[in-house]
């Protein structure tokens, strides 16, 4: 009973604090005072009464500094727990949550709520931001490693191919001979050149840079016809002007993510690719009649699959935003909408 009073006095906003407490020292200085002024004057009736009055005076101003301060010391103590915190914070832990104790107030508790929970919220991002860029190195190291193997495979293949055959040409006994070697080192040189040019190109595109998106789009979707067997269409529409470089190359990655997806996951037989210019925005759609899958059960970060992830941090790089809508069982639609920027220059 008397803890619950102790607690709810406590826990008064700092305004009634103040007020208890001064009530508490004029209450106990008018019934003190006037209880002493009657003994005193009905025991040294004679007596002046000036100096009791100034005692009074004194005693009061007195309990009332010492009283004030005590209670607004008591009262602030939360503030002073914040600003430890922050200071604890500024000097990089990021382990310190603020606990308020008993005699706070209410406001003061929701403001160490909201504190805390912004410290969580912190926390979280920075383990995101952590697992992403381990994600985002990882993804860089195997990109590394399967463009090394391609050209060591591929093109260091065509390039010993091509030493062996200039060795036999030295050795060639006759013109016949000669040209028969000369005509398969002219196969050999076409071969390694296609290989390097797919890696470069593969690496960026010079399509994109020299004649925009849509050639660009285009282009990705004559390969996956000639490659997969499975019928891509490309449509385009309000695309006479071409977008910022930023742009263009973002939404190119996204084609080529969706596609490669699509190649790798979709077992569909029809792909439709539309980019389409509609009032201030960009639109670039890749719709297949595919297997399907859950978004959702794709969004957490778990180490597996960068492409969407991938997708969506770039979208969001140039103020759009990213739409995956899929079944299993009913296709997949990827809708990236950008802000319409003009290519300057
Ligand atoms: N068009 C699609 N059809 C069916 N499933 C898809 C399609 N696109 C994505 N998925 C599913 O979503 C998952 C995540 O795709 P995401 O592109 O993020 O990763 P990934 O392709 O597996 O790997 P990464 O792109 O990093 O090489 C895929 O593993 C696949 O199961
Ligand atoms: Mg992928």
């Amino acid at each position: 009973m008397f803890e619950r009073i102790r607690r709810r006095l406590l826990r008064t906003p700092l305004f009634y604090k103040i007020l208890w407490a001064n009530i508490a020292i004029v209450g106990v200085g008018a019934v003190g005072g006037t209880i002493i002024t009657i003994w005193h004057v009905t025991t040294f009736p004679d007596d002046l009464h000036y100096p009791l009055i100034a005692i009074f005076a004194g005693i009061g101003v007195l309990i009332s500094i010492v009283v004030n301060q005590w209670v607004l010391r008591k009262a602030l103590d939360p503030l002073d727990r914040l600003q430890a915190a922050v200071d604890a914070i500024r000097s990089g832990r990021s382990d310190v949550r603020v606990v308020l104790g008993d005699n706070s107030d209410e406001r003061f508790d929701r403001l160490a709520d909201a504190f805390n929970q912004m410290l969580e919220q912190l926390a979280r991002d920075a383990q995101e931001m952590q697992q992403l860029s381990r994600q985002i190195l990882q993804a860089q190291e195997e990109e590394r490693y399967r463009l090394a193997r391609e050209l060591h495979d591929e093109a260091a293949q065509s390039l010993t191919s091509l030493l062996v055959y200039i060795r036999l040409l030295e050795r060639a006994r006759n013109p016949e001979e000669a040209q028969r070697h000369v005509q398969e080192l002219r196969r050999l040189t076409a071969r390694a050149l296609e290989d390097v040019r797919r890696v470069a190109v593969d690496l960026r595109p010079t399509i994109l840079d020299d004649l925009g998106l849509t050639a660009a789009l285009e282009w990705r979707v004559d390969e996956l016809n000639k490659q997969h067997g499975l019928h891509a269409v490309f449509t385009a529409e309000g695309m006479e002007q071409r977008l910022a470089r930023p742009t263009e190359l973002v939404l190119y990655r996204i084609g080529q993510e969706a596609l490669s997806n699509v190649q790798r996951h979709a077992f569909a037989s029809a792909v439709k690719v539309s980019l389409q210019h509609v009032g201030d925005r960009c639109i670039l759609q890749v719709a297949d009649n595919g297997v399907g899958f859950d978004p959702a059960a794709t969004d957490r970060a778990d180490g597996h699959g960068l492409g969407l992830l991938g997708m969506r941090e770039r979208v969001a790089i140039v103020g759009g935003e990213l739409e995956i809508v899929s079944r299993p069982g009913a296709g997949t639609t990827i809708t990236a909408r950008v802000p319409w920027s003009h290519q300057e220059g």
